[in-house]
């Protein structure tokens, strides 16, 4: 992989010095004429190393260091100076520069002082990463948001998870049911005993049963063991009945029956079993219609919704939508190795502006997409997919079309392309074989899309 290098001296006869002198199969070599130009490309640019000198007009070396310091913290910087003045050095180190090098330097020298500092700037980062990774790890749990309606969630969790109260949390796709269910079991009083999550709608209706309640062998044609059912799996912990909105009528009166009197039968099995488990039940279905309709029976519907949890959708807490980007740039930006410090202004108030009918799960592979997209290390605007500044959604949110799906699967995908195609195109500098490369597709493919999307090469700014 190149490496990319930001020399930064006022001095055009040192900089192209260095760039003569570094430029090499893995190394390139950038240069800005002063620190403040310098701060400009490291904004838009993913540098590894900077080199820069200590006395320069406008914002010098110092200064330069300073702001890198507090806005890049994994960004190794070596300093230059001349040979009367090592106090400077000494002092830049203080300050948190990698390395310094006098003037006049050798070559050698200095071949070594860079690659090093490469190699620390390496280890700062994956260090940063597994950090990150741990964090998260732990934090599993973290519930990101404080607006008002997401702190009226919070203090419904906070009330109801040491009791065994069955929960019924209703919201839009992807608003965060399963992981409020997965905070309310691991802070609670079950924390210890086992979460067991079944998805209701994806299993097969003739072994809905079975999957609950478990069954002996031979009780059907292919019943060949004893099979233990979710119920007992989920023995003195939780179960987690998600989609509950789609669990077929014949089940739903067995589910009934095993939540009043706390005892399940196994299919083929004559005795009961008595279980001690906490339900907690999600649907983004309205249940009451389906209760109207007779889709849901009606004595079920009170017996889930004793603790009800509705879930706000992304649009009625638009405060979280900044922190919760946020925090997906820096959770999946680590697991990913880049470098992204946040959002520009105009990428947040897009956001904001934005409906979000795929909620949280919408926003998390937007700020996923756009990490990828990124140049430097703020998301801009442009990074976000194009259908975010469009009034209409190109995302489909009429009832009963699953949200997430585009209503124009072949142009929602030529959108995608361009972007990818413009992207690799500015990362190459408008150069189209180093574009097609960096897309891992041959030049041909590369200029056979330019045409098909309608792209420009010279339009292409640099
Ligand atoms: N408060 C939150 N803070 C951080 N991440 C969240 C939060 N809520 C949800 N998420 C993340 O958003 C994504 C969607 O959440 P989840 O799967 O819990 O939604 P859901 O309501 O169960 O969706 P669906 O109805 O589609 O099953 C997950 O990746 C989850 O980690
Ligand atoms: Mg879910």
């Amino acid at each position: 992989m190149s490496r990319r290098i930001l020399v930064v001296d006022d001095e055009p006869k040192l900089c192209d010095l260095l760039v003569s002198a570094l430029t090499s199969a893995d190394l390139h070599v950038l240069t800005a004429a002063n620190g403040l130009l310098a701060l400009q490309t490291l904004e838009h640019e993913s540098i590894d190393l900077v080199i820069t000198d200590w006395r320069m007009p406008g914002l010098d070396g110092p200064g330069l260091l300073g702001e890198i310091k507090t806005r890049f913290p994994l960004l190794p910087v070596i300093v230059m100076t001349a040979y009367s003045t090592v106090r400077n050095a000494v002092q830049s180190m203080r300050n948190g520069a990698y390395d310094y090098i006098a003037k006049p330097f050798d070559i050698d020298e200095l071949d070594i002082t860079v690659h090093k500092a490469l190699q620390f700037g390496d280890i700062l980062r994956d260090n940063a990463r597994m950090r990150a990774q741990l964090h998260e790890h732990q934090q599993i749990d973290s519930l990101v948001g404080e607006s008002p309606a997401f702190s009226r969630v919070l203090q419904a969790i906070e009330s109801v998870r040491d009791s065994s109260a069955t929960i019924l949390l209703t919201g839009e796709s992807g608003t965060g049911k399963e992981m409020v269910a997965r905070a309310i079991h691991n802070h609670g009083s079950r924390a210890n005993q086992p979460f067991v999550a079944v998805n209701c709608a994806a299993i097969p209706e003739g072994l809905l049963e079975s999957e609950m309640f478990g069954h002996r062998k031979g009780a059907f044609t292919g019943a060949l063991a004893d099979r233990v059912g979710r119920f007992v799996q989920a023995d003195k912990g939780t179960l987690f009945l998600d989609e509950v909105g789609d669990m077929p009528l014949p089940l739903q009166a067995k589910i009934l029956r095993a939540l009043q009197e706390r005892v399940i039968e196994a299919v083929g099995d004559t005795r009961e079993r008595k279980v001690d488990v906490r339900v907690i039940a999600a649907t983004n279905k309205g249940l009451l219609e389906a209760v109207a309709n007779k889709e849901f029976r009606e004595d079920l519907y009170y017996r889930l919704n004793v603790f009800p949890i509705p879930l706000p959708a992304l649009r009625e807490r638009v405060e979280d939508i900044a922190p919760l980007a946020r925090h997906f740039a820096r959770t999946l930006g680590a697991s990913t190795g880049k470098r992204i410090n946040g959002f520009s202004a105009e990428a947040l108030q897009a956001m904001a502006e934005y409906s979000w009918p795929g909620n949280i799960r919408e926003l998390q592979n937007c700020v996923e997409r756009a990490i990828i997209v990124a140049q430097g290390a703020t998301i801009e605007a442009v990074d976000l997919p194009g259908y975010l500044f469009h009034s209409t959604p190109a995302i489909d949110r009429e009832p009963g079309v699953e949200a997430g799906v585009p209503s124009d699967l072949d142009g929602s995908l030529a959108q995608m392309e361009k972007q990818f195609m413009l992207a690799a195109l500015q990362q190459s500098g408008g150069v189209q074989a180093a574009a097609a490369q960096l897309l891992g597709i041959s030049e041909r493919s590369f200029w056979y899309r330019l045409k098909k999307l309608g792209i420009q090469v010279d339009r292409i700014a640099r």
